[in-house]
């Protein structure tokens, strides 16, 4: 019996003076005058499982010990966490002076070479310039915005004596609908397998680059190819019919055709897939936590049905939302505005150094990633006054939405260009379904809030038709 302890005592001692040793082992690795203060953890896995097992206390944590610009080895990669206003400010706004995106390689591969966030300098300008001519605000009004609300209006039918579950609802949704403006009239004819595939694309986006079969990876390459046979073959089939579409794959055809943006077919797809993968889990998240806060706070949700029966009482039951119409919700931005700050639907934003660099006083390796970390700022008592509680109103009569902090939508050269066509598809799927549902949780559901918002089985309403 004693020699078994020995053995385990003996097991144990090794194996603390392995972990002391390794852990050291990697400080002294990543040792380099003038690099911000933090730990780098484990070779190889470095914090990863602390920051997520620990999610945004890990941070509070080394922020606590190092302050706002520390180091740490996360996802891969020795990052930087800047969790200082005013030098993420700085970041954001610095990507000519080396500051560019940082995302993982997963994304890069499977979003394609052509995808905004592998592009930089004047090729994002470019791409930059031809994305914001097709989602222009004569196009939201003109083109997009009758899309939506045909799409809505038709998707929020028949869901009265059911049990939805809103998570899959509001991706199909975002989905759905980002298809029809793409591909207005061939949409519903491509839906099917496009949906089947998009999915697999985006979980291999998240994942570990690793090319082996039954990986996310892989099917998330194999995914891609097959997204991008089904666009090529529609682009063949529109030049060959030689009519005219308005929709967004017509405009950047029509584009090429008039010399403004020369997009080759393969810049095309890469767009397309930006604007579906960009806009998909940024509005379904928002649309289903908005759902969820509307359910938890009636009083709210009062005043949402009030501002759209209002819009309703205006207009004949056919009659579709229209841009006055989008206007006058302001008390829908702010619930919008509101679920993004108080969900953190985006926790921040990645960027890397191109080359060795000086920030904040300290030494930036070339290659380093720095992780943006914006959901503090959402949080803060001195810009939102009792930060925990849902609020609405705290966007209307004061300009919270232009002031410095706000970064929901990103800052600088790469703010996000989808912004007002995102509001716009959640404020129209909110009128639909406010005005023509009530519901309520079935509940036992469970919501994780990091690193995504998500519930990991669904979120489970029963829905009934809302009757005045
Ligand atoms: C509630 C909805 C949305 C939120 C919260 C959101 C948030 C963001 C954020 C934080 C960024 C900055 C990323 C960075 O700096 O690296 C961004 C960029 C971007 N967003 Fe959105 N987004 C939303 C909807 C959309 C939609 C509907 C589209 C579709 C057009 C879109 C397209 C993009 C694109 C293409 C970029 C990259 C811009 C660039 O690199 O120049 N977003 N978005």
């Amino acid at each position: 019996m004693a020699m078994l302890l020995g053995i385990i005592g003996g097991v144990v001692l090794v194996l603390c003076f392995c972990s002391v040793f390794l852990l050291k082992w990697n400080e002294v690795r990543y040792r380099r005058k003038g690099l911000p203060p933090g730990t780098m953890g484990w070779p190889l896995f470095g914090e990863t499982t602390e920051f997520l097992k620990q999610g945004p206390n890990f941070m509070k944590h080394q922020r606590t010990r190092y302050g706002s610009f520390f180091k740490s080895h996360i996802l891969g990669c020795p990052t930087i966490v800047s969790m200082d206003p005013e030098l993420n400010r700085y970041i954001l706004m610095n990507e000519s002076k080396g500051l560019v995106p940082g995302y993982p390689q997963s994304m890069l591969d499977i979003l394609g070479k052509c995808n905004i966030a592998a592009v930089h300098g004047s090729t994002h300008k470019y791409m930059r310039g031809a994305l914001l001519s097709i989602i222009s605000p004569t196009l939201i009004k003109d083109q997009h915005l009758p899309k939506i609300d045909e799409f809505m209006r038709s998707f929020l039918s028949h869901w009265d004596n059911r049990i939805i579950n809103l998570q899959d609802k509001t991706k199909e949704m975002a989905f759905l609908s980002s298809l029809k403006q793409i591909a207005g009239m061939e949409s519903s004819s491509i839906s099917h397998p496009f949906m089947t595939e998009f999915f697999k694309l985006v979980l291999g986006t998240l994942s570990l680059p690793i090319d082996l079969p039954g990986t996310n990876y892989r099917r998330g390459l194999q995914a891609r190819k097959n997204i991008v046979s089904i666009l090529s073959q529609l682009l063949d089939e529109r030049r060959e019919s030689q009519e005219t579409h308005q929709d967004m794959l017509g405009s950047l055809m029509m584009g090429r055709r008039e010399n403004r943006y020369k997009l080759t077919d393969e810049e095309i797809i890469d767009l397309i897939i930006t604007i579906m993968y960009s806009g998909y889990e940024t509005v379904s998240t928002t649309s289903m936590m908005a759902v969820k806060y509307l359910h938890d706070h009636p009083k709210v949700l009062e005043e949402m049905r009030k501002e759209h029966f209002a819009i309703r009482e205006r207009k004949k039951p056919e009659d579709p939302i229209d841009c006055n119409d989008l206007k006058s919700m302001r008390f829908t931005r702010a619930v919008i505005f509101e679920t993004s700050r108080l969900a953190t639907i985006v926790n921040g934003v990645l960027r890397k150094t191109t080359h060795d660099m000086e920030l904040n006083g300290y030494l930036i390796p070339k290659g380093w990633r720095i992780y943006v970390y914006t959901r503090e700022i959402n949080y803060d008592q001195f810009l939102y006054q009792d930060p925990l509680t849902f609020n609405p109103w705290r966007w209307l009569g004061n300009s919270l939405e232009s002031q410095s902090h706000f970064l929901i939508f990103g800052g600088g050269t790469r703010q996000c260009p989808g912004k007002e066509l995102g509001i716009a598809e959640i404020s129209t799927f909110l009128h639909y379904f406010v005005t023509r549902y009530r519901w309520e949780e079935v509940g036992g559901d469970k919501l994780m809030k990091f690193p995504r918002v998500e519930a990991p089985n669904g979120l489970h309403i029963r829905v009934s038709s809302f009757t005045n």
